[in-house]
């Protein structure tokens, strides 16, 4: 896709926040039928973070991982001019985007909320980039943050060993157009396949006596696995290659694979099938599982504090997920 960029924009800070309680795959064999040796040849993961405590949200992780990347970069709150919560595990259906604003005293942000599963940073960061590359604000606070583990149902083997909590903050700020980091996007939705992948809401068989209305309730995560494995394994790899060719980059110009952390198999088998190093793969599920909107910020901010990322190099992030919705972010990493 071309556009015509004002200005640049690129990320200048990362920060991220897990929970302290975790369970592992022994633990996870007290709660289904399950192995250590099934997860972890299926998956790759060993274990996930869960937020446990009373009244604890997705808010809670979001704040530590925005403050910690607002910190990285001594910038006060009150200089965000916008905040882009990506979630699917709202502690409020009309939105939680503004306790987040109101909790980081994030003064002059306007903030909103993005529902887009585990596609859900890649396009808040893309939605983030043209605010900025159409000169409209200076700097944007991108946060992906998930507590899937409040909607799995924890007696369905099949998904509950998936996925864990936590968040992922970035800072996206305007630049030159010369210095423009936040190279490209390709961006996909397909409907017609939303029922692999979904909390579906359930209305209850009778309807209000007077009003003849349906009221019902959000069921637990639904999943057809082997679907989204399917389509997660051919799609990923056509997204990325589209956006490769729209940039005129080639394979050999990446240095890092930064995928959705669904699945160690998935990460494996789109890399195989671009013919990408393996040395390439940015993966950190094994300690946190399927993070969804979270799992792409909190592997960058890793990556990111284990140095392994270097100045200029090119990023190809994808993300995938419910919807079913897919997309490709390529970046350029600066330091300063
Ligand atoms: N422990 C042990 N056995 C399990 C199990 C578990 N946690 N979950 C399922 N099984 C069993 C099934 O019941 C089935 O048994 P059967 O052959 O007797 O019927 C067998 O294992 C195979 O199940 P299947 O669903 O075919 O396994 P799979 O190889 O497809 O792996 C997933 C399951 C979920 C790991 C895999 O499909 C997957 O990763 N899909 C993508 C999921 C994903 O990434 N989702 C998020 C995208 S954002």
């Amino acid at each position: 896709m071309k556009s015509l960029i004002m200005k640049g924009a690129r990320i200048i800070a990362t920060g991220s926040a897990v929970p302290n309680s975790t369970i592992n795959n022994s633990q996870m064999c007290q709660l289904v039928e399950t192995s250590d040796e099934w997860i972890v040849t299926r998956t790759g993961i060993k274990e996930r973070r869960i937020l446990t405590g009373f009244n604890k949200s997705i808010i809670d992780l979001a704040v530590v991982a925005s403050i910690k990347a607002l910190d990285k970069i001594s910038m006060h709150p009150s200089e965000i001019d916008l905040i882009i919560l990506a979630t699917s595990s709202p502690n409020d259906l009309f939105g939680s985007a503004s306790q987040l604003q109101a909790k980081i005293k994030a003064c002059n942000a306007v903030a909103f909320d993005l529902t887009a599963a585990c596609s859900g940073f890649v396009l808040a960061t893309v939605t983030a980039s043209q605010f900025l590359q159409n000169g409209n604000y200076h700097n944007i606070l991108v946060v992906g943050a998930d507590v899937l583990s409040k909607w799995v149902n924890w007696s369905d083997r099949s998904t509950c060993i998936l996925f864990g909590d936590a968040a992922g903050a970035v800072i996206l700020q305007s630049c030159s157009k010369q210095d423009n980091k936040i190279l490209g996007f390709q961006l996909n939705t397909d409907g017609n396949y939303y029922r692999h992948l979904s909390i579906s809401y359930k209305e209850v068989i009778n309807p209000h006596p007077i009003l003849s209305l349906y009221q019902g309730y959000f069921e637990s995560i639904y999943m057809n696995g082997k679907e989204v494995y399917k389509f997660a394994v051919s799609q990923v790899p056509l997204s990325i290659l589209k956006c490769l060719n729209s940039l005129n980059l080639s394979i050999n110009d990446i240095d890092w694979l930064l995928l959705h952390q669904a699945n160690e198999r998935i990460l494996n088998a789109v890399a195989d099938k671009l013919s990408i190093d393996s040395s390439k793969i940015i993966a950190n599920l094994s300690k946190y599982g399927n993070t969804s909107a979270a799992s792409i910020p909190l592997a960058l901010d890793e990556a990111v504090q284990e140095n392994k990322i270097a100045e200029d190099d090119i990023i190809v992030i994808s993300g995938f997920g419910a919807g079913l919705t897919w997309g490709t972010l390529v970046i350029q990493w600066k330091y300063k």
